[in-house]
């Protein structure tokens, strides 16, 4: 019997090599190649994708039409946000994220809201039987009879249903439990992968179909990862949150037809996912004012603002070494501004234990937190509080002096939005907002500072 032949594929870039070598030629990347059997009868694996659209001919530009006005909306404002207003005909979505996050959940809801526009959607699911998909679909509501389900993992009966039901939106769950039985690998390697999404995106593009793929991702990633997946794609979000928190971020990583810039929030609740159309009001819930040791910042997330309670705990050590703790952000950060409050206040905190805490399990690593990590050590330091309608952002430097930030008129904006009255922020930022006649600061206190030891004043 011959023996079989194998190659090996670089699971970042999809780079092909007949040898295994400790770097990716393509990538650079260290230990990305895998083994994988080659293509098999007749077919060889990772051939370009032809024929994107069959009676396709080179036109001028001027002469093409865009079909802008065909943007359909999902009905969820939240994930219309991130895809750019609504889905576009013919493109290829991936949707990524952790197993468990609410992937199935999210697209479920979309499909059910986009059938009872009368659009006809197939969910194709290689996970679960269409009861399971069922048991779900029934703790999220009532569905029109314009959503179709299908439990099947090969490509070819696939693309034969597409044809029969002519749908308008396809769900592929997951991409990694699909086989294109032309390719002798198994299913989510990736020469699978890759032949899979080539046909999906013949097939959206000439069909002019929707199409969301689920893609999981591992932290080994010993699996194709999705990494190459997203060059193929027109759109990739990703669905994080914390596992123990309640809220999930989709978040857009590469968008062919709107920003990147956005993030969608949802909670996730017995009854599915929920939208969060005011993050700043569901992360201050629970909030106790006027305590020392708490305070709030506006951090940015794209272009979206949200109001972010940032905590800390100073208190005299009963160690030979004092212990420092961030949950939430970079500890190194907050070793280095505890230094410049020792160096540039004085004040000693070298015998001090703290702890910092970014509550609702967000993690924030913009600068524009310095300044409320100072503020939030100095009042637990001190056990004295900010007043409870205060906000305030800014990077700080080494010599202490406060930083100006980008988007602080967003930034101030969302403060005054949520009811707050003060705000405490970089001085050049003030300057530029009061010249700014966009922005309505008359019932806010702009405070300018330039140096961290003004904020003393104001706990
Ligand atoms: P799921 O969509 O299956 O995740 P993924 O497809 O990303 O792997 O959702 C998984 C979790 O969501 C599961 O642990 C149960 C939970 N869940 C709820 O809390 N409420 C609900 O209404 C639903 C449908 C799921
Ligand atoms: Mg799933």
């Amino acid at each position: 019997m011959a023996k079989e032949k194998t190659l090996f594929f670089c699971k970042e870039c999809g780079y092909e090599l007949s040898k295994w070598q400790g770097q990716c030629p393509g990538c650079h990347g260290w230990n990305t190649l895998v083994e994988a059997p080659s293509a098999g009868r007749g077919k060889k694996a990772g051939a370009p994708v032809r024929n994107i659209q069959s009676s396709a001919k080179p036109a001028k530009i001027n002469e093409i039409e865009t079909q802008e006005e065909c943007r359909t909306g999902t009905g969820m404002p939240e994930l219309d946000r991130v895809l750019g207003d609504g889905i576009v005909p013919g493109s290829l979505i991936l949707v990524g994220g952790d197993p468990g996050i609410g992937k199935s959940t999210l697209l479920l809801q979309m499909c059910r809201l986009l059938a009872e526009k009368k659009m006809r959607v197939l969910y194709v699911s290689g996970e679960e039987s269409p009861r399971q998909i069922k048991l779900r679909a029934e703790r999220i509501g009532t569905f029109s009879d314009d959503l179709y389900l299908y439990s099947e993992t090969c490509m070819g009966t696939i693309l034969q249903a597409v044809e029969e039901i002519e749908p308008k939106v396809v769900i592929v769950d997951s991409i990694q439990t699909m086989l294109e039985e032309t390719v002798d690998a198994a299913p989510g390697s990736v020469s699978q992968v890759r032949e899979i999404t080539g046909s999906l995106l013949r097939l959206a593009k000439s069909k002019n179909i929707t199409i969301f793929i689920v893609g999981h991702v591992t932290k080994e990633g010993n699996v194709a990862g999705p990494r190459m997946l997203e060059h193929m794609v027109d759109t990739v979000l990703y669905f994080e949150g914390d596992k123990t928190a309640m809220y999930r971020m989709l978040r857009g990583v590469k968008n062919r037809f709107g920003s990147t810039n956005e993030v969608g929030v949802f909670e996730m609740r017995g009854k599915g996912l929920i939208e969060v159309p005011n993050p700043s009001e569901y992360m201050m819930q629970g909030r106790l004012l006027n305590e020392a040791g708490s305070v709030v910042v506006c951090t940015m997330e794209g272009t979206r603002p949200f109001l972010i309670e940032v905590q800390a705990l100073v208190c005299q050590t009963s160690f030979p070494m004092p212990r420092r703790t961030a949950v939430g952000t970079d500890y190194n950060r907050v070793n280095l501004l505890m230094a410049v409050l020792e160096k540039r206040l004085g004040i000693r905190l070298s015998d001090c234990d703290a702890y910092v805490n970014v509550a609702g399990g967000m993690k924030i690593n913009e600068p524009a937190l310095d300044l409320a990590l100072v503020a939030a050590l100095l009042s637990s330091h001190h056990g004295r509080s900010l007043d409870g309608g205060t906000i305030l952002f800014g990077e700080v430097g080494l010599v202490g002096e406060v930083r100006a930030v980008s988007q602080a008129e967003r930034r101030v904006a969302e403060a005054i939005k949520t009811g707050y009255d003060t705000c405490i922020i970089p001085e050049s930022n003030r300057q530029s907002i009061l010249k700014a006649d966009n922005l309505d600061v008359s019932g806010v206190k702009l405070l300018g500072i330039r140096h961290i030891r003004e904020i003393l004043d104001y706990i």
